[in-house]
């Protein structure tokens, strides 16, 4: 018999070993579930290429939340789908106090005070050009102009009831203009969760079409990130982080939990990873073929981000992951 003073398989042997020597694990705490919102009563529009997800009227939208509270999930972040008519080029319709976006941050804030509502910021919902920013004549996203529309978004959204802000349109100085504007009106309670590292990524695909979102012409990439960079990554949490953001987000996540564990290391605020709508898809994709066995890939996939150093999991995997962990 081979005589072998360390073995690592003693450690794995049992279920009782396993659970205690386990180093990461999920909760329903470690969870944001990303919602979509639509105009009128009791209607739930499922979205094709995300199976299990759907555009809730805001009735249904509250339930879900009340549901979503229940089973221990700490946050939402919710994102409107509007009509073409409510689009122009400034995305005026983000600031009416009366939109549905601004409704819903109430509706639910009065229905599930507990739960910690995450407000997108940025145009592209209510952009007629699909941009996050403000489009110039000759197609230029222009950066110091569209401030001043996101950090107005951010303070109408407060004023709804908002708990976090969440900028994801990553043009330059916008945490410091949001800062400065949320505590000019008083809301020094409201956080900021920067979207500070956000590729350009092909994941988003199934999320635009939720929204009806893409961009009508050209892309994203000269203000998302280039896949390709990670030193890149840390400069951005820096900025966020001096410009007074709460939390920084890297998204998507399976693709880059390099980066994550990165910014786990260089930054001391909490560090949010949003597994994005492709990556959700792609799981959902391969079980419905049974290719995979999807709730093991589920957990195996959150627990990999909790793992290289995200402290909070956007998912569209919430709900159902609550359940399972919580049975
Ligand atoms: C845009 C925004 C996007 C997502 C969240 N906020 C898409 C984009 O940048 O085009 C994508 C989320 C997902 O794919 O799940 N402000």
């Amino acid at each position: 018999m081979a005589h072998l003073i360390e073995r690592p398989r003693r450690n794995r042997r049992t279920d009782a070993i396993r659970r205690m020597v386990r180093e990461t694990l999920i909760t329903p705490a470690d969870f944001v579930a990303p919602l979509f919102v639509i105009d009128g009563t009791n209607t739930n529009i499922p979205i094709k290429s995300m199976p299990g997800c759907s555009r809730l009227t805001i009735d249904l939208l509250v339930a879900e939340c009340k549901e979503l509270a229940a089973l221990g999930v700490p946050g939402v972040a919710i994102f409107p789908a509007l009509d073409d008519s409510k689009k122009d080029r400034r995305g005026t319709e983000s600031l009416n106090p009366n939109g549905l976006f601004q409704r819903s941050i109430a509706a639910i804030k009065e229905s599930v005070p507990e739960l910690m509502i995450f407000s997108d910021v940025a145009l592209d919902p209510y952009s007629s050009d699909g941009h996050d920013g403000i489009v110039d004549d000759h197609g230029n996203i222009v950066n110091d102009e569209t401030l001043e529309v996101l950090a107005q978004m951010a303070v109408a959204q407060a004023r709804a009831g908002a708990d976090f802000v969440a900028p994801s349109d990553m043009m330059d100085g916008r945490i410091g203009a949001i800062r400065t504007a949320l505590d000019a009106e008083g809301f020094t309670n409201v956080g900021i969760m920067s979207y500070a590292v956000k590729y350009a990524s092909g994941f988003y695909g199934p999320f635009r079409d939720a929204l009806d979102s893409a961009p009508r012409f050209g892309d994203k990439k000269t203000y998302q990130m280039d896949p390709a960079n990670s030193r890149e990554a840390l400069r951005e949490v820096r900025l966020d982080v001096a410009e007074g953001a709460d939390m920084v987000m890297v998204k998507p996540a399976l693709a880059y939990l390099d980066v994550i564990r990165r910014v786990r290391e260089a930054v001391d605020v909490p560090v949010t990873a949003y597994q994005v709508s492709g990556e959700y898809a792609m799981v959902k994709a391969a079980a419905q073929n049974d290719w995979i066995d999807g709730q093991r890939c589920m957990l195996e996939i959150l627990t990999a981000i909790k793992r290289a150093g995200a402290d909070v999991i956007f998912t569209y995997f919430a709900k159902e992951a609550a359940r399972l962990l919580n049975a």
